[in-house]
């Protein structure tokens, strides 16, 4: 996968890159568009783009930090955890240009966030990667382990120690 490469998208100069992009979910593309730039001003979202080697938009995510109900954890996660709201790591957006879904590029944009997250996850408390998938994500999510939060069509999760695991060993 070397042919691809994340940068922040402060970085990105053409900002007409940014309206080509197509993933196939308009309010997807509308928000690398118009708003990610926005929030990451603003300092709410963070998000990352996967370029190739032309500096072709491939694909993005962008991250934020949330709180999860302990009650919305199924009780086999929910560990020692105290009966607070828990702190995790939002996968607000997650997107691959529609003309190359199906090549893996997802996968890697899927393992960029899990780095990022075990390095955040040194510096400040976070159990769990959340995720809002659509119907037509549902199944990547499940795929990579992820569960749904209880009482929750659409919102998965992850433990981050079980990524810790698999990406460190
Ligand atoms: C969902 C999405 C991000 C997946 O990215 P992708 O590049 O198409 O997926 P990949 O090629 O990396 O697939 C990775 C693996 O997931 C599996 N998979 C399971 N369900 C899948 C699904 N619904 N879509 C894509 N892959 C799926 C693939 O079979 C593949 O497994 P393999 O490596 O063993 O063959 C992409 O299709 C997309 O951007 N969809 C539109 C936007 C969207 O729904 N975003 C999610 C909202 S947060």
């Amino acid at each position: 996968m070397s042919d691809y490469r994340l940068v922040s998208i402060k970085e990105i100069q053409r900002k007409s890159l940014l309206k080509n992009f197509d993933c196939g979910i308009e309010k997807l593309n509308e928000f690398l568009s118009r708003y990610a730039i926005r929030n990451d001003e603003l300092g709410i979202g963070r998000t990352f783009v996967a370029l190739n080697n032309s500096n072709h938009i491939l694909g993005y995510f962008t991250l934020a930090t949330a709180q999860v109900a302990y009650q919305e954890i199924p009780d086999e996660c929910k560990g020692k955890l105290p009966k607070y709201p828990i702190p995790a790591l939002r996968i607000a957006r997650l997107a691959v240009n529609k003309e190359l879904q199906g090549n893996g590029i997802g996968k890697w944009l899927l393992s960029q966030v899990f780095i990022k997250v075990v390095q955040v996850s040194d510096i400040t408390g976070l159990y769990l990667i959340i995720v809002d998938a659509k119907e037509t994500s549902k199944s990547f999510y499940e795929y990579y382990g992820f569960q749904r939060l209880v009482d929750e069509e659409l919102s998965y999760f992850v433990v981050i120690d079980t990524v810790k695991k698999a990406i460190l060993g």
